[in-house]
């Protein structure tokens, strides 16, 4: 412990916070939230539409370059969306990274997928570009409609890297091995809404990437998520 003080000592400094706990996230509502909300319920529009939901998605698409946003009722939610439209199948394998929110992992189980854990890089925190060409070099083969493992026999189909407490990873690097061995990139940027890698928003990368909403991220809807597609 003693060795990261300085790391500690730093946070408190930034935060004025000399002592007790510090949050990961702490929603903070200091806009239009009260307003906005007493005219949710007044237009009667609390749930899955209403001119709240497609502004939101409008302002979504257009803050992070996306074609096109859809949002839904969580993070979780829209990885699992995410992993069905790009064809994650029943016993395929999807590759993504130890060091992530159990969401990640979740999502590839709803699909009744099984999650291949591929190493993160010290530095940014995400998968490792490096660790993830190893791995397809050594462990796995190509065959007509994609990439294999050669010690289980299944189908990889998708990868989902993810951008830790929003640092972006070398996502630009991971695309490229993606396209390389026909794996369908899932971008998870649950934690991400802000980051930026050479100048284009994370979840942005590959065809589609996600977002959450929940009470502990960047952006909050009490809970929620979103589909970004390009
Ligand atoms: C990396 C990551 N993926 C997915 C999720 C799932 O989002 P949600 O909590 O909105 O389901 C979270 C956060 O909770 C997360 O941190």
């Amino acid at each position: 412990m003693a060795k990261y003080q300085f790391i500690i000592d730093k946070i408190r400094e930034i935060f004025h916070q000399p002592e007790g706990q510090i949050y990961l996230h702490k929603p903070l509502f200091i806009g239009n939230e009260k307003k906005y909300l007493e005219e949710c319920i007044d237009s009667t529009f609390v749930s899955s539409v209403g001119k709240f939901v497609d502004l939101f998605e409008e302002k979504i698409a257009e803050y992070t370059g996306a074609r096109k946003a859809v949002v839904c009722v969580s993070g979780t939610n829209a990885l699992h969306i995410a992993l069905k439209l790009v064809g994650v199948e029943q016993q395929d394998e999807v590759i993504t990274q130890p060091l992530t929110f159990i969401a990640t992992a979740n999502a590839i189980s709803y699909c009744g997928a099984i999650p291949v854990f591929v190493d993160v890089d010290k530095d940014t925190m995400g998968l490792s570009p490096q660790s993830l060409e190893a791995f397809l070099t050594k462990e796995t083969e190509m065959k007509a409609d994609g990439c294999y493992n050669k010690s289980t026999g299944k189908r990889i189909k998708a990868c989902v890297p993810m951008h830790t407490f929003g640092h972006p990873c070398r996502i630009d690097e991971i695309a490229d091995i993606c396209n390389k061995y026909k794996i369908e990139l899932v971008e998870d940027a649950a934690e991400s809404i802000g980051s930026y890698y050479k100048g284009q928003h994370t979840g942005t990368f590959g065809k589609i990437g996600i977002l959450s909403f929940n009470g502990n991220k960047i952006i909050t809807a009490g809970g929620g998520g979103g589909v970004v597609v390009q």
